[in-house]
């Protein structure tokens, strides 16, 4: 990740200033010359780099349900400082499902629960992944560890499960969620998952020990049943 800063105090305080003053002067270099160019970019911040992972239909997508806000709340209060005086990371915290048809703004909200938590100042490695693409990269393969693929995924501070549910039910399927979930459940990592399911479809798609876990760790929002995508300007 690029960082930078021109905060002269971190090149070491005004001594390292005067030391490099001198040699410049001892080399007849004008300080001017050397100076930082008045269009070097500002410092790094971390609302800079968001649009990099979000597709462009959602790079402006604003979280207005409210408990989507209250749960982007909740990560952000449980979020802790590796170290006196570090920025606040977020490490555990609560998960949220979102169910709803086909168009309601269920991805709107995720990636709009992104910024938002972004936004609050606190430190967050994100991922989105739709379900079904996540079983793709899962496969096992020649020359593909996916095991570690796995474990990344299973890791990642806030993971985004996108479209649960609607890749074809297998027994596959079944254990590769139940082995991610698993683990987020255990190491209580905030996880957001998006499904056009009901509750006892999930069910019935991933198997109780799957859905049990997700009833403990989850809150559950349910969306208007209405197709935004039929309801709109085309964009
Ligand atoms: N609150 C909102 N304000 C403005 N546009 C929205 C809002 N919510 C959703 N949209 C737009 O409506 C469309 C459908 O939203 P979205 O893709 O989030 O639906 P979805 O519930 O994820 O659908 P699917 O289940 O098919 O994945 C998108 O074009 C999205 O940008
Ligand atoms: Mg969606």
């Amino acid at each position: 990740m690029r960082t930078r800063t021109r905060d002269p105090q971190t090149l070491g305080g005004a001594g390292t200033l005067d030391r490099m003053a001198r040699i410049l002067a001892a080399r007849n270099i004008d300080p001017a010359t050397v100076a930082a160019p008045a269009d070097e970019p500002e410092p790094f911040s971390p609302l800079d780099a968001l649009p990099a992972g979000m597709p462009p239909r959602y790079q402006g997508a604003v979280a207005d349900h409210p408990q989507v806000l209250e749960w982007v709340q909740d990560v952000a209060r449980q979020a802790v400082a590796p170290s006196t005086g570090a920025r606040r990371q977020v490490t555990t915290g609560p998960s949220l499902l979102m169910a709803g048809v086909v168009g309601a703004g269920k991805t709107h909200q995720a990636y709009g629960a992104v910024r938002q938590l972004v936004q609050t100042g606190v430190g967050v490695r994100w991922r989105v992944t739709a379900a079904a693409d996540l079983y793709a990269d899962l496969r096992p393969r020649p020359g593909v560890d996916t095991e570690r693929e796995l474990a990344a995924v299973s890791r990642c501070p806030l993971l985004i499960i996108d479209d649960l549910g609607a890749a074809k039910a297998s027994e596959w399927v079944e254990e590769v969620t139940y082995r991610l979930i698993n683990r987020r459940y255990n190491h209580m990592l905030p996880t957001l998952v998006t499904t056009n399911l009901a509750i006892k479809d999930l069910r019935a798609y991933l198997g109780d020990r799957v859905s049990s876990r997700l009833a403990q760790m989850t809150t559950r929002v349910e969306f208007e049943p209405v197709d935004r995508r039929r309801h709109r300007t085309p964009a």
